[in-house]
């Protein structure tokens, strides 16, 4: 207590002389060159103030950033490809949102890849409250595939805590190729991927504890709810299996070998208010086992539940698949470090991140020691640890919420210290601004950590930004991690809200330029046309079908190739555009003025929408992506008929 008012106290003051220091240090250094004059300044402070990070970071116009980073976009329910270092902004990926530039929410293909997955009850759901899809959604962790404990550039995974849903994205096309609802799970929060021998199955944690089925039975009788934890198969994306645990699933990592995948839960004392949840002073881990749970699945210990075969996994359970491990109470982050040996749980509520070593797990499931006997370190590192990340060199780097720092630790080290020796892990700690959730450094969760940048991904920027009204951004910093010392470089303002980020090296992915015709991902079109006898790529054609009317055009800058298309009032209307330019950047879209109509097409992509011509009258279709010095002019009319008129 006496220490972190301490601390308090003294961040204060780096505060008060840091900022104005800084912003003089920065205007000298614009006129110097970057001359540091505040010798007496703490360490942290005079970072910010140099120049000479920032110039290491910065990446000159027309010049490509090293990696890509993955951002989630947290409950805007997107996700963000920023290019490090420079953290520009390159893209975005709409998921769980709508997105009125790419009709993401609004095209069938997207309608189809936000529906299709959804569990019966949800489908259900929606028709009864005349929704298409759920229009929020709240995205936290987005994680590369990995074969062989390395980024393999396949696919991104990402969950949506808002309603419990995992989502994958293609790399090669940067787009969201399908989604699922997890069923019998509340709520997906912590997600992360098997590592070993590849992806392999994607681990996704239900947070919430509810009755299994959560049918309306059982409402009052919470002792009897339970969370619920998934493993979803990566290539087909169905749920593998499921299995029931004691406590709330918080965030959970995988080891390096494809034997173990471990989860931090809070709430072992499974109640329902946060003095019930916080009652005991011990919470746990537990650790699955993946054989153990195949085998079971194999021999039939299952009970199907909404189609899924479900395996009870509690503290009582006598199927050997889960061992329960107490730590201090609420732990959250759960980082396997990239030595493939050690597992990092982060205290949040305790000052101390607690060591694993995966590999005493086989003993530990066969009863030869208890599950302490796997801790080989236990540190204390600040308060507020959340999560760790890694520089592949033997450090890990906690983020400390409550003293808004991070911590740099060195693991064996810690090691060697629980075993009584006179040695100090603590390497160094630097401020961040402020309140840090996830921290992350390049390829830090793959055996490739090179420890070149993290980033620190914070929850609060207070006074870092120009003010825009009470509602502020948050701040995610860069941090240089390649020499004795981190380095602040860069902040970063982010919107609603980034969790989390995973780095990734260029090296590790090549997105195509311009679509293939063939992909899977125009099928919804593909198929009518196949139907219509129409060739997509060629045709303009309306047919119509009673009173359901398909309208088939192609798009070339800078024209569609239907000026004109007359419906009747009241009609379903499908309209499928195909991009026949293949220039590389060359996009167009199709909009429909007054009827909410939005799609975009990237070179050589089909997409199509479907609407009731509900509104008669002339309504022009335009192109909303730049694409010609004619842009302006690429357009047309849907002329719609009222009988009555
Ligand atoms: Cu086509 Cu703008």
């Amino acid at each position: 207590m006496s220490k972190s008012d301490k601390e308090g106290v003294s961040r204060r003051d780096v505060l008060g002389t840091g900022l104005t220091a800084a912003t003089v240090a920065g205007t000298a250094g614009l006129v110097t060159g970057g001359a540091a004059v505040f010798v007496a300044q703490p360490e942290t402070a005079r970072a910010e103030g140099e120049d000479n990070g920032h110039n290491k970071a910065f990446v000159p116009p027309g010049k490509l950033d090293e990696y890509y980073g993955f951002w989630s976009g947290g409950h805007s329910g997107e996700v963000r490809i920023y290019g490090l270092p420079s953290m520009r902004e390159l893209m975005r990926i709409p998921v769980f949102n709508r997105c009125s530039a790419s009709g993401w929410g609004i095209s069938n293909e997207s309608l189809q890849v936000l529906t299709e997955g959804l569990t019966p009850e949800g489908k259900a759901f929606l028709a009864a409250t005349n929704q298409k899809t759920y229009v929020n959604g709240d995205l936290h962790h987005p994680r590369p595939s990995y074969t062989d404990g390395a980024y393999d550039g396949r696919f991104l995974f990402v969950n949506d805590k808002a309603n419990s849903r995992l989502g994958r994205i293609r790399l090669d096309v940067m787009k969201c190729d399908k989604i699922i609802q997890v069923p019998n799970a509340h709520s997906i929060h912590g997600l992360r991927l098997q590592r070993y021998p590849r992806t392999g199955y994607v681990f996704c944690n239900g947070e919430n504890r509810v009755p299994v089925p959560n049918v309306g039975k059982l409402l009052d009788d919470y002792k009897k709810w339970s969370s619920v934890f998934s493993a979803v198969d990566g290539d087909t994306m169905e749920v593998a299996w499921q299995v029931i645990v004691s406590g709330n699933l918080d965030n959970n990592d995988a080891d390096y070998q494809g034997k173990y995948v471990a989860s931090t839960c809070y709430n072992a004392e499974e109640g329902i208010t946060v003095a019930d949840m916080t009652a005991s002073d011990k919470d746990h881990i537990v650790v699955f086992s993946l054989a153990a749970i195949e085998k079971a699945i194999k021999d039939g210990k299952f009970e199907t539940i909404n189609g899924v075969k479900v395996l009870d996994g509690r503290k009582t359970s006598k199927l050997g698949i889960t061992v329960y491990v107490p730590v201090a109470n609420s732990p959250h982050g759960c980082n396997a470090a990239p030595d493939g040996r050690h597992l990092i749980i982060n205290g949040k509520l305790s000052p101390t991140v607690t060591i694993f070593d995966w590999t005493r797990f086989d003993d530990v499931f066969s009863g030869k020691i208890k599950g302490e006997e796997a801790i080989v370190g236990n540190l204390e590192v600040g308060l507020g640890p959340l999560h760790t990340t890694f520089d592949g060199k033997g450090h890990g780097y906690t983020s400390l919420f409550l003293d808004s720092q991070i911590v740099k630790w060195n693991i064996e080290e810690a090691i060697r210290a629980y075993k009584g020796e006179k040695v100090n892990p603590i390497k160094q700690k630097i401020d961040v601004h402020y309140q840090i959730g996830h921290v992350n450094a390049t390829h830090g969760e793959t055996k490739e950590a090179d420890g070149k940048w993290m980033v620190a991904l914070c929850k609060f920027s207070k006074d870092r930004f120009l003010n825009v009204g009470p509602m502020k951004p948050e701040n995610d910093q860069l941090i240089d991690i390649s020499g004795d010392k981190m380095v602040l470089i860069h902040d970063g303002p982010t919107y609603s809200e980034p969790h989390d980020a995973t780095i990734v090296h260029k090296s590790k992915l090549n997105p195509l330029e311009v679509w293939k015709r063939d992909d899977p991902f125009f099928k919804f079109s593909t198929d009518w046309a196949k139907k219509d006898g129409v060739k997509l790529e060629e045709d303009n054609k309306v047919i119509r079908d009673g009173d359901k009317v398909r309208v088939y055009m192609t798009a070339a800058a800078p024209a569609f190739g239907l000026t004109q298309f007359k419906v009747k009032k009241g009609d379903e209307v499908t309209v499928f555009v195909t991009n026949t330019d293949d220039v590389v950047d060359l996009a167009h879209g199709f909009t429909i003025v007054d009827y909410g109509v939005a799609i975009e097409l990237a070179p050589q992509a089909t997409a199509s929408v479907t609407f009731i011509a509900a509104k008669p009258g002339v309504h022009y279709y335009y192109c909303q992506w730049f694409c010609h010095a004619l842009h302006m002019e690429m357009s047309g009319q849907m002329l719609v008929e009222d009988a009555g008129v």
